[in-house]
């Protein structure tokens, strides 16, 4: 199911502002959110996960977690912070709990980068976030795709990431 007002597509030209793009973010999601983040390496999902991470209130220092696959963090609400990256199949999914984590109770939030390996995997709501590196250096293009989110939090959500 795709909202009718999506996509929303800004440009950050600073990885602060990548950052600060999650944590507008982060500060609105409400639990349950799976916040699907595409794109290649060096493009800014940990950036944008970390903002996220400070928008939900976590003190904690966030760092990739690829070699771990996956790395959980407590704020106002819980973060499962995973990257798919070095997963090789839809199995290994299970077997770290993904699938748990989408579903837990509370509800938490579940940051995926490289999410578009397994996008069967994920669960609405889902907010999509895909990056593009150019033209200059810092730049980069950051294209936001709600699905399945509830009632006003995509209309919030698309003004935040909008405002200067
Ligand atoms: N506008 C920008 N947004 C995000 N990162 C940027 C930006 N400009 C430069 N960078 C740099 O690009 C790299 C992004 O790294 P990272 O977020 O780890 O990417 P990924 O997780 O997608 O591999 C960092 O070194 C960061 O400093
Ligand atoms: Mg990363």
């Amino acid at each position: 199911m795709n909202e009718p007002c999506g996509p929303v597509a800004v440009m950050s030209h600073s990885p602060e502002r990548t950052i600060e793009l999650g944590r507008r973010a982060g500060a609105l999601l409400r639990g349950g959110e799976t916040v699907s983040l595409i794109g290649e390496l060096g493009s800014g999902k940990t950036r944008f996960a970390q903002g996220v991470a400070q928008g939900l209130g976590v003190k904690d220092i966030v760092v990739s977690p690829t070699f771990l696959i996956h790395r959980t963090y407590h704020g106002r609400i819980a973060l499962h912070h995973f990257d798919f990256y070095r997963l090789t199949s839809e199995m290994d999914l299970e077997s770290v709990g993904f699938f748990d984590f989408q579903a837990e109770n509370p509800p938490s939030v579940v940051v995926v980068e490289w999410a578009d390996k397994f996008p069967e995997a994920l669960d609405e709501p889902i907010l999509q976030v895909r990056f593009h590196l150019g033209p200059q250096e810092t730049d980069r293009s950051v294209q936001f795709s709600p699905c399945g989110l509830a009632p006003g939090l995509w209309e919030a959500l698309a003004g935040e990431v909008q405002t200067p």
